[in-house]
């Protein structure tokens, strides 16, 4: 059983004010906040374990170095990778899919296909754009969705052909919160040859991930929406494939010998970490995953689940209100428009009452067009929200409608 208020307990910024009212939090999918443990674990980096790692024989920097290993044994437990040789460091996810996408997409055919979908954040669109620009015979094929914002997986079937070299496709949708069904749409992919890449930056707060059992190739997520410490990414990679990728950056640490007349590169997973990392970011990550076990993440989803159910229903009550995304599996996330009031006018005087929602199109331009509209307005729950803060936010919608319809 979740005792929530002492879950909250352990967020100090759940108790701050903002316009004079007490925070409600639901921008979770954009950023989640941290408990007291990952801010002391930050604090005991910076004050106790700064130095830089791989590089020194003094005991400040092996301990910086021991503290950022151990984060990675960490991950590589946490998601059941098979060693940590295939658990890269990076920026964020969006690192990560550059990477793959980048360093991957060199040994894909001259006129191979890769398939996405409609619901991919732009981190997972403009990656491969950029690959192509480069490479002008590679085709970008588009799963659609349907109406309740499915993936339409007849569709997704009949886009394989012989050039089909990658499919890249998110775990959970961050506007429509769908989540879609990754082990078939692997098993498709992989009945013909193809790898694939999950995007689990919207599914890895809230779903027991295990990159082994779901046999992906590559699976990307980002610390800081799993009450972790900004600036930290992961890329799951398996080690067939990271062994054949040449290097994404080159610099230092990520090299085995330098001269004027060629390189060679370090072993994995140094090859792809070039330069300092965020060494001390690192380093807490692992209090977030514990903080997340601790909890069980099965709680956490069930949990945010309860929240959807209560602010989809509240929700409907208002007059004018759109929901988009109507999965029978979906994560805890809320899309929706009010006829008349443009997302961002309802967001700002929302804000006024203390309650954050993101608005705009969520990066996730062609899913907007899609949907056909500009942008919407998106909570999103973590683990801390409470039923109250559901009725808040119902409560200040309501409040601000006459006001901007007025
Ligand atoms: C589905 C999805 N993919 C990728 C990203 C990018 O994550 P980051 O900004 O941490 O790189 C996000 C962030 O919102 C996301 O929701």
């Amino acid at each position: 059983m979740m005792n929530l208020e002492e879950i909250r307990s352990r967020f100090p910024i759940l108790s701050r004010e903002v316009n004079g009212k007490p925070l409600v939090y639901l921008d979770n999918a954009a950023s989640s906040q941290v408990p007291r443990e990952v801010v002391e674990a930050v604090d005991y980096g910076y004050c106790h374990a700064k130095a830089n790692v791989h590089r020194g024989v003094h005991t400040l920097s092996q301990e910086a170095t021991e503290l950022q290993e151990k984060s990675r044994r960490r991950v590589q437990e946490f998601i059941g990778a098979s060693s940590p040789e295939e658990v890269i460091f990076t920026r964020g996810t969006t690192e990560s899919i550059n990477l793959v996408a980048s360093s991957f997409g060199t040994l894909f055919p001259r006129e191979g296909e890769i398939i996405l979908t409609v619901m991919e954040h732009h981190s997972n669109i403009v990656p491969w754009q950029l690959l192509q620009s480069r490479r002008p015979d590679l085709k970008i094929r588009v799963v659609d969705i349907d109406d309740e914002g499915c993936l339409i997986l007849d569709q997704y079937e009949s886009l394989f052909n012989e050039h089909t070299c990658m499919v890249s496709f998110c775990h959970v949708s961050n506007v429509l919160g769908t989540v879609n069904p990754v082990r078939d749409m692997i098993r498709i992919a992989h009945s013909h040859g193809v790898p694939v890449l999950v995007d689990g930056a919207q599914a890895s707060p809230h779903i027991r991930v295990d990159v082994r059992d779901l046999d992906c190739d590559f699976y990307v997520f980002s610390s800081h929406k799993m009450y972790g410490p900004t600036g930290i990414g992961i890329l799951y990679g398996k080690r067939e494939h990271l062994l054949r990728m040449p290097p994404y950056q080159g610099g230092g640490e990520m090299i085995s010998h330098v001269s004027f007349t060629g390189t060679t590169f370090a072993d994995l997973p140094f090859k792809f970490e070039a330069g300092t990392p965020d060494y001390v970011g690192i380093g807490a990550f692992p209090r977030a995953l514990d903080f997340m076990e601790e909890v069980g993440i099965g709680n956490i989803a069930a949990h945010e689940e309860e929240l959807l159910r209560h602010a989809e229903k509240r929700m409907l009550e208002i007059p004018g209100l759109r929901i988009f995304g109507n999965s029978p599996h979906k994560s805890g996330v809320i899309s929706f428009v009010v006829d008349g009031i443009h997302p961002y006018d309802l967001g700002m005087l929302i804000d006024h009452l203390g309650v954050a929602v993101r608005t705009g199109h969520h990066c996730a331009q062609p899913l907007m067009e899609r949907l056909g509209v500009s942008g919407t307005v998106r909570a999103s729950f973590a683990v801390y929200n409470t039923f109250d803060e559901v009725d808040s936010l119902v409560a200040a919608i309501k409040r601000v409608i006459p006001i901007l319809k007025g």
